[in-house]
């Protein structure tokens, strides 16, 4: 799990040489701030959509998912704050000559990073919401966030669930932005997924979880604003400390790194980041980052937000409609949100950098996935092409396998250059069969990370597999 430094670029030609992600249309020259996924992209972002669902929903009583409209009736971003608050203001300094992106309520109000004063008469204001236009009704947007489609479906979704607090309602999907300067490949794009939670809680009500002892980074704006260095320190210290405010904030921060770990992530590459004031959301009471060390910088990778009630009352207000809902103590009330909301391709890219691996030994690439997110997850390898019996049983376990796996079939070229072939593209496992295997009914499997090999027997294997790929059994101890 080793972060070995190569540059965001670097990373973008891996992907597209490896055909995890391509360009958007680039046969016409791609399109900035689009990318296309490829037939490993597209395995490794399903799987790692699949396992945000699992931890999130499936493994929760108290999470249930939706899945929403991208676009829905305007009226909802006009209420939720968007329309009149999405939006970037371009600013340029005449004395450094340089160009900023500050919020609109700094207009005027703020300088340059260089102490020069802004030409206010040159600044532009940037709509991050994408319009289009929706039969004769004329302009609706593509939605900046996930989160209103579970806002506006709250009271619904809580009651069909019977619903009771705390709750949380969890959804994948796309999500747009017309951001100014998109780059750092998947990093900031203009299309994107979101894969979010708005957790619904009275904060009158005690806590029922215990914080847990584990140990993170942690920046907050105090010690950014007075230049003070991050400290570890445990999610359950942060907040008897008084860093972290809530419990609610720090259980869910503490979830969603342990998220991160469960799939691989290097805990040295993250830490938690508190929002300065400038940079809250316009709904936004106390928003907290999980960060990532990238090559280009710690920059976020998941945000969590205390919203309040202020998107609910926001649609009950302009709705008209009544979305409160009975307390433990019979009370109505807008329950307050917490919101961990994070995007597909960030993580991604998170356990792409902490897997990249080149290996001075095998003079290759090897990409450490976590067996779970691997797009493929065994290589069938008969050891000759020219062996019927060696063939037939290799197309026989294929066979069998890929009614459980996503697996590959290969006889092509020599066996060193077939594992390398699949050791570049996180091929956890490969299985080989030889003239033993006839036999003896057995196989060789090998460990990508290691490259240790173990004779298995072939009825033994497909448990074996899966045992591996959930990492519930070490491969040193396969006997
Ligand atoms: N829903 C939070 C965000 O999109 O930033």
């Amino acid at each position: 799990m080793e972060n070995q430094n190569i540059s965001i670029e670097d990373m973008a030609n891996f992907c597209k040489r490896k055909g995890f992600v391509y360009p958007s249309a680039e046969i016409y020259g791609g399109f900035s701030g689009f990318w296309d996924y490829g037939p490993l992209g597209v395995e490794l972002k399903n799987n790692l959509k699949k396992f945000w669902w699992k931890f999130h929903v499936h493994n929760r009583e108290d999470i249930v998912g939706v899945d929403g409209s991208i676009i829905t009736n305007p009226k909802v971003w006009k209420a939720s704050g968007h329309v009149d608050n999405f939006s970037d203001i371009l600013v340029f300094c005449p004395k450094c000559k340089k160009t900023d992106k500050i919020d609109k309520h700094e207009i005027k109000k703020v300088k340059c990073d260089c102490e020069g004063e802004f030409d206010w008469e040159k600044s532009k204001e940037i709509k991050q919401m994408l319009e289009t236009n929706v039969g004769l009704k004329g302009s609706a947007y593509l939605r900046p966030e996930t989160a209103q489609s579970i806002f506006i479906n709250f009271k619904s979704v809580y009651d069909n669930s019977r619903g009771k607090l705390p709750f949380g309602i969890a959804q994948i999907g796309k999500a747009f932005r017309n951001e100014i300067a998109p780059r750092d490949f998947l990093f900031r794009c203009r299309e994107f997924e979101q894969m979010e939670i708005e957790y619904f809680v009275d904060p009158k009500e005690k806590f029922p979880y215990e914080l847990g002892d584990n140990k993170i980074s942690i920046f907050s704006e105090d010690m950014q604003k007075n230049n003070k260095e991050t400290t570890e320190i445990s999610f359950k210290e942060a907040f008897n400390k008084k860093i972290l405010k809530t419990k609610w904030h720090a259980y869910w921060l503490e979830k969603e790194y342990l998220w991160f770990i469960s799939l691989g992530a290097n805990p040295e590459n993250l830490r938690i980041r508190q929002h300065v004031s400038k940079e809250k959301s316009h709904y936004a009471l106390d928003t907290w980052d999980i960060e990532y060390k990238f090559p280009f910088g710690w920059k976020e990778v998941h945000g969590m937000a205390n919203r309040s009630n202020y998107d609910l009352n926001q649609h009950q207000k302009n709705s008209q409609k009544k979305l409160k809902v009975i307390n433990l103590n019979n009370e109505k009330i807008l329950p307050t949100v917490y919101e961990p909301s994070q995007g597909v391709e960030r993580a991604l890219l998170v356990f792409l950098f902490d897997a990249y691996t080149y290996d001075e030994k095998r003079k290759n690439i090897v990409l450490k996935l976590h067996p779970q997110l691997a797009p493929i997850k065994t290589a069938i390898l008969p050891l000759v092409k020219n062996n019927s019996k060696i063939i037939k049983i290799s197309k026989d376990i294929f066979n069998e396998l890929k009614k459980d796996f996503n697996i590959v079939y290969d006889e092509s070229g020599s066996i060193g250059r077939r594992y390398s072939r699949n050791d570049e593209i996180g091929t956890p496992f490969c299985v080989t069969i030889d003239e033993d295997s006839i036999k003896n009914k057995d196989v060789t499997i090998r460990n990508r990370d290691t490259t240790k090999q173990k004779r298995i027997k072939i009825s033994e294997l497909k448990n074996i597999l899966t045992s591996l790929i959930k990492k519930e059994i070490n491969f040193d101890k396969i006997k």
